[in-house]
């Protein structure tokens, strides 16, 4: 029975170790390894410092979204006011940096939207001055943040949300925010290189998470 349980307990330690060795794979590989939920034991080490994460043993906290913060919503010093209400809702803050976003980064970001006759507009304002690009971190960060940002038109766009306070027009809605998983993942690749992204532990995630 000691022998069987020991055998066990030896298992699933080198199953911790694949994990974080098949993560690690992933890493080089892809840069998106910042939104990758991590599934050994939240105090293993894999050598790297992330695996120290005290959080990263419950599932989807590690979930990570792209929330920009746009030109006119920097002009009108709100930037403050956004960040504060990521803070707020208990979210993480792990990347952040003010940059003047290029015809390059803002072609791949918006890949999707370059036939739309709204495009060439878009263009000229998301590159009219400064970005406050932010990546945030926690449990269903992705859904919750558009929620937080609400409709793309400010006019339906419901009084509490960014979106809703803040605008009142489509084309200066003030803020972007990653619309899936997926998304993020891409998004928080162009615009950030995994050294600008943070991994730290807050002091009080045990308010936040039942751990
Ligand atoms: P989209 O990705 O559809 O929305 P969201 O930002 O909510 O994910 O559109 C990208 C941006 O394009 C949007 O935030 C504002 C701008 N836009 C217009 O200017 N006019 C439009 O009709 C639409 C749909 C979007």
């Amino acid at each position: 029975m000691v022998l069987l349980q020991r055998c066990l307990l030896r298992k699933i330690a080198l199953h911790g170790q694949r994990s974080c060795v098949s993560q690690l794979g992933k890493q080089s590989a892809n840069p998106a390894w910042a939104t990758a939920k991590l599934r050994h034991s939240p105090r293993s080490n894999c050598g790297l410092g992330h695996c120290y994460s005290t959080t990263s043993g419950i599932p989807g906290v590690r979930e990570r979204t792209l929330i920009a913060v746009k030109p006119d919503g920097v002009q009108r010093r709100l930037v403050g006011q956004i960040m504060q209400r990521f803070e707020q809702r208990g979210f993480k803050l792990v990347g952040l940096k003010m940059l003047k976003a290029s015809d390059e980064l803002l072609s791949q970001h918006y890949h999707d939207l370059n036939k739309k006759p709204f495009y060439p507009n878009l263009l000229r304002y998301m590159t009219s001055g400064p970005v406050v690009a932010m990546v945030w971190e926690g449990h269903n960060v992705v859904r919750t943040s558009r929620m937080m940002v609400g409709d793309t038109n400010p006019a339906e766009a419901h009084p509490g949300t960014v979106r809703g306070d803040f605008s009142i027009h489509i084309s200066r809605n003030v803020v972007h925010a990653s619309d899936s998983v997926e998304g993020a993942q891409r998004e928080i690749q162009l615009w950030f290189n995994r050294k600008e992204l943070m991994d730290w532990d807050c002091c009080d995630h045990s308010n936040t998470y039942q751990v």
